[in-house]
């Protein structure tokens, strides 16, 4: 998607104008109004468009003006229209246009300061994300005509300039969102790992780590869980280093499972296909670092990725099998399924051992009881530091991510002790089960602040509901992180 801001809209082929509830046109459309004779007034009042956020209406060559067709927008209630108001509007007018034919939508909507014109341009990016290079069928009907957006502004310069850490970001989020998306056949542990260190011309430095080095690091849990496959695990690292020469940094760890079947503990084959999304962790945190350099962040930060793929096979680990973790806790592994901690505890020890990081924040597709437990809409928050739970739920109410608080009771580590070894990789059951893994990555953070987010629930939407984020692979957490980092980091 190109972006330009422009002064005004000129000809266009669409003109998009705001419309607060009740049938009232912003000022910017007012003018439109006036200059096709009330024509946009009248196609209010004699449709149900009455401006509720994020409907809209197309007025096709409205005689007077000078734009092929004006389309309406509605932004709802003006008390309630915030920046994430905004996005969801800007978003709005490019789903209602994106198959028009017009390759140019231009965003007429009105007195935006420059940060909201780029947070417009944002969102149109974000909204006009597709996953299509496997479709060689597609008609050409299907595929969307807008290729371009212009927003009216009165500071060209100074929109410009708040745009382009925003299109950083949003370089980011769709990196992760293709990483999330493709399938476990192209994107295996060491593919993952190219696709990282191709970033390295962003200034990021980037290490890969593979079976051999692992094995005299003693990352037993992490190298158990990738036996069964034909696969190489990998472990990523990667550093951006645009604060202080020696500042700590701040460290971000994903769980990044290209395939998991479960294993031996083996999942029903109903939905399995799923699990190709099981590494949205790892694919955040990549994102994430594709963000901070992208805008030159000015702070320390350290992203891991433990990439395996969960296989059954004749060298598969066993259930009941006891493997050494980099901590030297010993674990038993009562359910090869539960493979997501195993990976993290020795990239979480990995972490905090060669870095001495500010704090440790890790992003999972962890849990199936996380779904259970919040539904779709929301990640499970864990942090044994208010200072480093605070900043995440600051930043992700900003961006429009949801995050919910969860418990580490002291009482339910009683679940994850094991009569041979000094850890088990399963609680009581079903009962309490996002928390007691929760209680089990804690073991491997060796006391360093950290939080834990599980985002099985947020990784992959099946029916959208938000006009930023299409179908699919959401690049969840990368805009909260980034933000969290921004906001509470930098300066
Ligand atoms: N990757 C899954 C969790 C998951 C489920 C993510 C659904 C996204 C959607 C994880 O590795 C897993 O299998 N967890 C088990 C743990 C259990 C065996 C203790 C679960 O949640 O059932
Ligand atoms: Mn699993
Ligand atoms: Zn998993």
């Amino acid at each position: 998607m190109k972006v330009e801001f422009v002064a005004a809209a000129g000809s266009a082929e669409i003109v998009a104008v705001l419309v607060h509830g009740d049938r009232s046109l912003t000022a910017a459309g007012g003018t439109y109004d006036q200059a096709a004779s009330g024509a946009l007034t009248k196609a209010m009042q004699k449709s149900r468009f009455t401006g509720s956020a994020d409907a809209t209406l197309t007025i096709a060559a409205p005689a007077g003006v000078e734009a092929d067709s004006v389309l309406l927008v509605g932004a709802g209630d003006p008390a309630k229209f915030d920046d994430l108001a905004l996005e969801s509007a800007a978003a709005a007018a490019f789903h209602a246009v994106r198959l028009s034919g017009a390759e140019v939508l231009t965003l007429d909507f009105g007195h935006l300061s420059p940060e909201q014109s780029a947070r417009a341009a944002f969102a149109v990016r974000l909204a006009a994300y597709r996953f299509d290079k496997y479709r060689t069928t597609l008609k050409a009907e299907k595929i969307a005509s807008v290729t371009s957006v212009r927003v009216v502004t009165s500071d060209i310069r100074a929109s410009q300039a708040a745009f382009e850490p925003l299109s950083a970001v949003a370089d980011a989020v769709i990196f992760a969102r293709d990483l999330v998306a493709e399938p476990a056949n192209v994107l295996y542990p060491e593919e993952f790992a190219r696709r990282v260190k191709a970033l390295e011309p962003l200034g990021l430095k980037v290490e890969i780590l593979g079976e051999a080095e692992m094995e005299k690091l003693g990352m037993r849990t992490l190298l158990g869980v990738g036996q069964g496959s034909r696969r190489e695990s990998q472990l990523a690292v990667i550093q951006w280093n645009g604060g202080k020469a020696g500042e700590q940094p701040l460290a971000f760890v994903g769980k990044g499972v290209t395939f998991d079947t479960g294993g031996i503990s083996i999942k029903p084959a109903d939905g399995m296909e799923d699990m190709k999304w099981d590494m949205g962790g790892a694919a955040a945190v990549a994102g994430l670092m594709h963000a901070l350099a992208g805008r030159k962040a000015k702070v320390n930060a350290v992203g891991v990725l433990g990439l395996v793929e969960n296989m059954p096979d004749g060298n598969a680990q066993r259930p009941g099998d006891v493997v050494v973790s980099m901590s030297g806790q010993s674990v038993e592994v009562i359910n090869t399924d539960a493979e997501g901690r195993l990976v993290l505890a020795d990239a979480l020890w990995y972490t905090q051992d060669r870095f001495k990081p500010k704090f440790m924040i890790d992003l999972a597709t962890l849990t199936g009881a996380a779904i259970v437990a919040l539904g779709l809409d929301y990640a499970a928050l864990y942090a044994n530091d208010e200072a480093v739970a605070g900043p995440i739920f600051a930043a992700a109410d900003k961006v429009g991510e949801n995050f919910w608080r969860m418990p580490l009771p002291p009482q339910y580590e009683k679940h994850i002790d094991s009569p041979i070894a000094d850890v088990k990789n399963t609680g009581n059951g079903r009962a309490g089960g996002s928390i007691t893994a929760a209680l089990f990555l804690q073991r491997f953070t060796n006391g360093t602040p950290w939080a834990h987010l599980d985002i099985a629930p947020t990784a992959w939407v099946n029916k959208s509901t938000r006009n930023t984020i299409p179908d699919g692979a959401v690049g969840f957490g990368v805009r909260t992180l980034d933000r969290m980092v921004a906001d509470s980091y930098e300066g």
